[in-house]
């Protein structure tokens, strides 16, 4: 028999990664092989991200190549999954006669059978939404040492610019039981650290019949043995508690790091995208944060050009990425969502003063950024090594507790998922360069 390969693209964020996981697990199932390049591949997944416009425009660039390639190879499956097929659905089929099936962001929870179709030659699209109940059951996974975990689905806030909740729906999370043994056999297969995932983990268990919430959650994945570290995204600031703090200063597991995304500095831009919070709310549980674990880092995103944001809200943006000291931020410029309450909003910030303030903030940043660089040297700093390459000066790299990137030399050897205590000689902006000691 000849054997058959598999190609999937996966954009944006950790949950279509891990849902692409899923997806392999099951094409390896039935017999595909992965493949390094899409022109060889018998079967093609573009796993999708509508969060903005650019990367939702990538996908028909991508279906352009690959109908070229289809030409040529008509028995070629392809198939689109992720949040642009849960938007489009149906239209999507009958606009892009190279695609074969379209599956929504639920259709995963049973990718076995949306797979037979596909190979019955049906073409498709599967966009039902399950709401009640969230399960995933075990699959087969790739030898990692950090590896994702979803822990729940969807979201219920309604940022007002944001499509997620229209294409993952309304929160439900798995249950604390799943969500340990799944962790259990990621440990039982080498992974020692894992990142817990929901677009608001503060949310979790809230339509649980048990009362576990994210913070006895963390408490329970700690407890776990030969598990080293534990991550989580997103934490919505409105959700993040006092007990979520006390949370990560106990549970010694927990990185010391928080992505707490505050979009904007201004009150005014906030109430409008209906964030629930303002600056001063945020400030507050930063420095309660600060005061419980002086040496955690915090991340943020922030969305520029939000409309009506004027340079007066701007540089308040400004100014609250200058109080915070972020050690990494990520932002992007507004873009205008179908179905959002913002949609009906005039999107007034011209492009040309959007990409402007979005290269002042990151040029801030930097030279924030910068300026702590020198206090990172001449540190110790335990590093997770999740990659071995064949950089004769610093072959080894992993991240720190502080989620920063590490490479480092060593006269041992050393393995993937060995922790080494490394020695910071050169701090960059990028990456940070030691020696172990
Ligand atoms: N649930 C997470 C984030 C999900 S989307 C949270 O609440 O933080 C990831 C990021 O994309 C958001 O934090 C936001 O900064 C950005 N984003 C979302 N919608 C956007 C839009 N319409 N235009 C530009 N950026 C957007
Ligand atoms: Fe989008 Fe807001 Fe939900 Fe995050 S919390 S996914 S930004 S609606
Ligand atoms: Fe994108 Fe969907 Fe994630 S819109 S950011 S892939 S939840």
């Amino acid at each position: 028999m000849i054997s058959k390969h598999y190609f999937i693209y996966t954009f944006g964020c950790a949950m279509n990664e891990y849902d692409t996981e899923r997806i392999a697990a099951s094409l390896e199932a039935k017999g595909y092989i992965p493949s390094d390049n899409v022109e060889d591949s018998d079967f093609i997944v573009l796993n999708t991200c509508s969060v903005r416009e650019k990367p939702q425009a990538k996908i028909l660039s991508y279906l352009g190549q690959i109908k070229i390639l289809k030409e040529k190879r008509p028995d070629m499956i392809v198939g689109v999954s992720g949040c642009v097929a849960q938007q489009e659905g149906d239209k999507f089929l009958k606009n892009n006669k190279v695609v074969n099936f379209v599956m929504g962001t639920d259709a995963v929870s049973h990718i076995d059978n949306v797979i037979d179709r596909a190979l019955n030659g049906e073409r498709f699209a599967d966009t039902q939404v399950d709401s009640n109940d969230f399960s995933i059951s075990s699959f087969q996974r790739k030898e990692k040492i950090a590896a994702n975990v979803t822990i729940m689905k969807g979201c219920n806030n309604f940022c007002s610019y944001c499509i997620v909740p229209y294409v993952r729906g309304r929160e439900v999370s798995r249950t604390p039981e799943e969500i340990l043994n799944e962790i259990k056999s990621l440990i039982d297969k080498g992974v020692k650290e894992v990142c817990l995932l929901g677009q608001n983990v503060n949310s979790y268990g809230r339509n649980l019949s048990t009362n576990v919430d994210f913070p006895d959650l963390l408490s329970m994945v700690n407890k776990l043995e030969g598990l080293e570290r534990i991550r989580f995204v997103t934490s919505h600031p409105k959700d993040f508690s006092d007990k979520m703090i006390y949370a990560m200063a106990e549970n010694e597991k927990v990185c010391r790091y928080l992505h707490l995304p505050l979009q904007s500095g201004s009150d005014k831009i906030l109430k409008v995208m209906n964030r629930k919070y303002t600056y001063a709310d945020y400030v507050e549980k930063i420095n309660k944060a600060r005061e419980v674990m002086p040496d955690i880092e915090f991340s943020s995103d922030f969305i520029i050009g939000f409309p009506n944001e004027t340079d007066e809200d701007f540089n308040d943006t400004l100014k609250a990425v200058k109080e915070i000291g972020y050690d990494r931020i990520f932002a992007f410029n507004y873009s205008k969502r179908p179905g959002t309450k913002a949609y009906n909003m005039e999107d007034n910030v011209p492009a040309n003063i959007k990409s402007e303030r979005l290269n002042t903030l990151f040029a801030l940043q930097d030279s924030l950024y910068d300026e702590k660089l020198p206090a990172l040297q001449g540190v110790q700093t335990d590093v997770l090594i999740t990659d071995i390459n064949d950089d004769k000066e610093f072959p080894y790299y992993g991240l720190n507790m502080y989620n920063r990137k590490v490479a480092f030399s060593s006269d041992k050897n050393l393995q993937c998922g060995d922790t080494a205590k490394v020695l910071i000689k050169n701090a960059k902006r990028n990456c940070m360069y030691g020696v172990e000691v």
